[in-house]
Order: structure tokens, then C-alpha cells, then sequence
């Protein structure tokens, strides 16, 4: 099958944005946007539709296996992971950008680490033994399973970088804290938890769908907010 591929650039330290389309052509039904990125850069001449020569296209990833989410990008205005991303279901034309909601680095690759500074700031470490019970179990295994690729932060109409509202991204290890301790032991992450996520999420539940993971994000939601808000852990 034939593929037009529009990507969305940007020089590095540069300010605006471009497009390059190129003509990517596979017979695997398998071949996804990482391995298709892939192929481009391997090509001793990287020429678009017009034939003009264009440099490397810049992205990250590392395992490969929906596992470390380097790979998040916009694909056909969708927030998902390229390695994730299946070219056949996707159509003949595919535009692939970066993440909106984060600094742009160089073409696909955006600087995450707001995000990660946010869990820093949330304080989630235990101050004691863990206290979990039965029913703890499949939530926290299911809040263990984020990847903390940012998809969920990319749809929510919420969040911004550097904003106060910290976004899903920060319930799931957020959630498994409170459950897993007594909460008068982590007040203090209850507290922020009420005041960058509790606060500031508008409950459009954008996030729901569109986790790679499959997370239940509403679930999280709901019993993190149980927890921070109204002490009520899981029984
Ligand atoms: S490369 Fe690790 S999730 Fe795609």
C-alpha cells in the first residue's frame, strides 16, 4: 500500500513550524508510524514529494512495544504512540505531528519534563509501611500500567504546561499512594492532589478513551478524588 506522509517540523531552537510530505509505500499490514519513521531516516537520500533532499526526521523511542511511551505523537489528529500506530488502519493519508501541549525540542521530539516535575511536586512517596487490602489490588495494578507517555495531557482541554492543573498523568501514581497509605500519613499529597487536580479538572473525561494502555482513567479519577478529597479509601 502506498502512504502520503505529511509530518509536522520544526528546526531545533527554531520557532515555527512546517510540514514535509513524503511517499512511503509497504507491503506489511503490521508496518506501524515508528517502523514507516524508521524506514525514512534509513534511506541514503531522504527526498519528499517533490524530490528535494530534507534531513533525518527527528523522534524518540525505545522499546518499541507500547512500554515506554517516547513515542507519543499526534497521528491523524489523534494522540496515540507511533509504535502503537498502525499504518493500514489509518488510511493512505497520514499526518503525524508532535505533541501540542508540550515545548517543541525538534520536529516530533517535545520536552516532557513538565510532567514529571509535577509528580516530584506532588510528594508521592510512602511515609510508613503500605496499608492495602484485596480490593486495592486490580486498581493499583491498573494505575501501575501508565507509561507516562502524555496522551492523556495532549487531549485534555485543561491542561497546559506549566499551568497549576497537573492533569491525569499525575492520578494513577497519585491514586495508588492514597490507597496504599493511611491518609492522615500523606495530608500533604491529599492537599496538592485537591489543588492541582481535584481543582482543576473540568470532568470532560476526554482522557477516558484515549489512554494506549486501555487505563480506566474514570475509575482512577473517581477513587483518587474519594481518597484526596473525602478521606474515603477502598475497602
Ligand atoms: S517506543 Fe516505547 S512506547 Fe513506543
Amino acid at each position: 500500500m502506498k502512504y502520503n506522509v505529511k509530518i509536522l517540523r520544526r528546526e531545533r531552537g527554531g520557532s515555527s513550524s512546517f510540514f514535509d510530505t513524503f511517499c512511503y509505500s509497504s507491503d506489511n499490514n503490521a508496518d506501524t508510524v515508528a517502523a514507516m519513521l524508521t524506514a525514512l531516516n534509513f534511506r541514503d537520500e531522504l527526498l519528499d514529494i517533490n524530490g528535494e533532499k530534507k534531513r533525518p526526521i527527528e523522534w524518540e523511542c525505545s522499546c518499541l512495544q507500547k512500554k515506554c511511551g517516547a513515542c507519543a505523537m499526534v497521528i491523524n489528529g489523534r494522540p496515540c504512540l507511533a509504535c502503537d500506530a498502525v499504518l493500514s488502519a489509518l488510511g493512505s493519508k497520514i499526518t503525524v505531528e508532535p505533541l501540542r501541549k508540550f515545548p517543541v525540542i525538534c520536529d516530533l521530539t517535545v520536552d516532557r519534563s513538565i510532567m514529571f516535575e509535577n509528580l516530584k511536586n506532588l510528594r508521592l512517596w510512602l511515609r510508613s509501611d503500605a496499608d492495602i487490602n484485596d480490593k486495592c489490588y486490580s486498581l493499583n495494578y491498573e494505575s501501575s500500567e501508565c507509561i507516562g507517555c502524555g496522551c492523556c495531557l495532549e487531549i485534555c482541554p485543561n491542561f497546559y504546561a506549566g499551568g497549576k492543573f497537573f492533569g491525569m498523568a499525575a492520578v494513577p501514581l497519585t491514586m495508588r499512594l492514597l490507597t496504599e497509605s493511611e491518609i492522615k500519613e500523606c495530608k500533604d499529597t491529599a492537599k496538592l492532589y485537591a489543588k492541582h487536580i481535584f481543582a482543576g479538572c473540568g470532568k470532560s473525561l476526554s482522557c477516558k478513551n484515549v489512554c494506549p494502555k486501555g487505563i480506566d482513567t474514570e475509575k482512577l479519577l473517581v477513587n483518587a478524588n474519594a481518597a484526596a478529597v473525602w478521606g474515603k479509601r477502598i475497602k
